[in-house]
């Protein structure tokens, strides 16, 4: 079995580090604050709060956790809000009775599955059935009636998603309820920091200033080295510290990008069982870009013509780029044209920026974009 995984939550041997920001958060919500919690795609924001419930759970503390990327309406999250309420219950009826008894016009049903255990739901089914600002208001609520004045953590994943909600304004209704809440604290996070940052930094919008700021970088070089050595050489393959490095920094230092690049490399060596070169990684390396040729060229193709000037700019240097020296540069046409064609691919998340340097989100986009500017050939 391949010893790296990508594209889904990591947990166990497969998580590692991050303790110092795990306890930092942890305390920080203990300490009766809420948190937003920045980070690029795909750094491993998920993983992480996987890792503080399962530290919070250890000592007895009720977490929920929530993604908003599903949810699309009322209803859904009415239904699967309710539902992640329910999986923290131990008795299921009770809650069934709590819930119709706290919130007007709710149908919570249960109901057996093939097995015999008890399933929790929610139903609409009646013509009569709205739901309105107080119901969700009731609901929001919850956690503060139905764990005996225990602390409770709830974990908003996506939460920029929660504009999708728009038959009410749940932005400022959720911002409205919280500031009551004596035994819940929040964490809000999510993929698309640019939406985050507006929600939480923009005195127009109901959140601003409403939890602390918080974030994560890249994982550290020492530990990510020793972590891929200690992977390889699990599959008798050595990788030296130099190799190791090479694969952190082609990947653009990006925890997803760092195990799917060496996920190739262990799957292309895994029956030679020897030693990791740098023309071994740079075959990966035109592997992964041949199995995503058609999404890049698309990609690509879809840019207006100052858009693919700027990522071909980009993908050389992404410090000062409204500077006049980097328009003359780049051949790139106006500070104001570059200013349009950044907030485009930052919406579109096809670029990211960092204490105020601009990077291509994927590393291999990034790689596509410099060959398709300097076309090479590899065997
Ligand atoms: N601490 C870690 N140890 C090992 N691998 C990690 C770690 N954190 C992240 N990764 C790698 O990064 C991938 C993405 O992690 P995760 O889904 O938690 O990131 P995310 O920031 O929530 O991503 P997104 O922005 O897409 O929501 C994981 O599948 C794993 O390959
Ligand atoms: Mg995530």
């Amino acid at each position: 079995m391949n010893p790296f995984h990508y594209g889904a939550v990591v947990s166990g041997a497969d998580f590692y580090d991050r303790k110092d920001e795990a306890d930092r958060i942890a305390e920080t919500l203990l300490g009766g604050n809420n948190i937003v919690l920045y980070a690029p795609r795909r750094f491993g924001k998920t993983s992480l709060v996987f890792k503080i419930i399962e530290m919070l759970e250890k000592q007895k503390f009720i977490c929920i956790y929530f993604d908003f990327m599903s949810i699309y309406s009322l209803e859904s999250f009415v239904k699967l809000y309710s539902y992640a309420l329910s999986k923290k219950q131990s008795n299921l009826k009770k809650f069934v009775q709590d819930l119709a008894s706290s919130i007007k016009n709710i149908r919570p049903v249960l109901s057996f599955n093939a097995s015999g255990e008890p399933e929790f739901g929610v139903n609409f089914a009646g013509p009569g059935d709205t739901i309105d600002e107080a119901m969700i208001s009731q609901l929001l609520d919850m956690s503060e009636v139905l764990f005996d004045k225990k602390r409770v953590f709830i974990f908003f994943d996506e939460f920029q998603d929660c504009v999708k909600i728009n038959d009410i304004n749940f932005e400022n209704l959720l911002r409205s309820k919280i500031q009551h809440h004596k035994y819940t604290n929040y964490l809000f996070f999510g993929s698309k920091t640019h939406i985050l940052n507006d929600m939480f930094n923009n005195k127009k919008r109901a959140f601003y200033n409403s939890a602390l700021p918080m974030s994560i970088g890249p994982l550290p070089e020492k530990e990510t080295i020793a972590y891929l050595q200690k992977k390889f050489s699990a599959h008798s393959i050595t990788i030296n510290s130099g190799m190791a490095k090479y694969i952190i920094t082609t990947a653009g230092d990006i925890p997803h990008y760092i195990q799917l690049l060496a996920s190739e490399v262990w799957q292309y060596m895994v029956n030679e069982k020897n030693t990791v070169t740098t023309d071994i990684i740079d075959y990966c390396v035109q592997r992964v870009l041949a199995s995503n040729k058609d999404y890049h060229i698309e990609l690509f193709d879809r840019q207006s013509n100052s858009k693919k000037q700027l990522l071909q700019a980009l993908s050389q240097s992404g410090k000062n780029i409204f500077s006049i020296n980097y328009i003359k540069t780049y051949r790139l046409s106006s500070a104001s044209a570059i200013q349009k064609a950044v907030k485009e691919l930052i919406e579109d998340n096809i670029i990211e920026k960092i204490n105020n340097e601009y990077f291509i989100a994927d590393p291999f986009f990034k790689l596509f974009v410099i060959n398709s500017y300097h076309p090479v050939t590899f065997n």
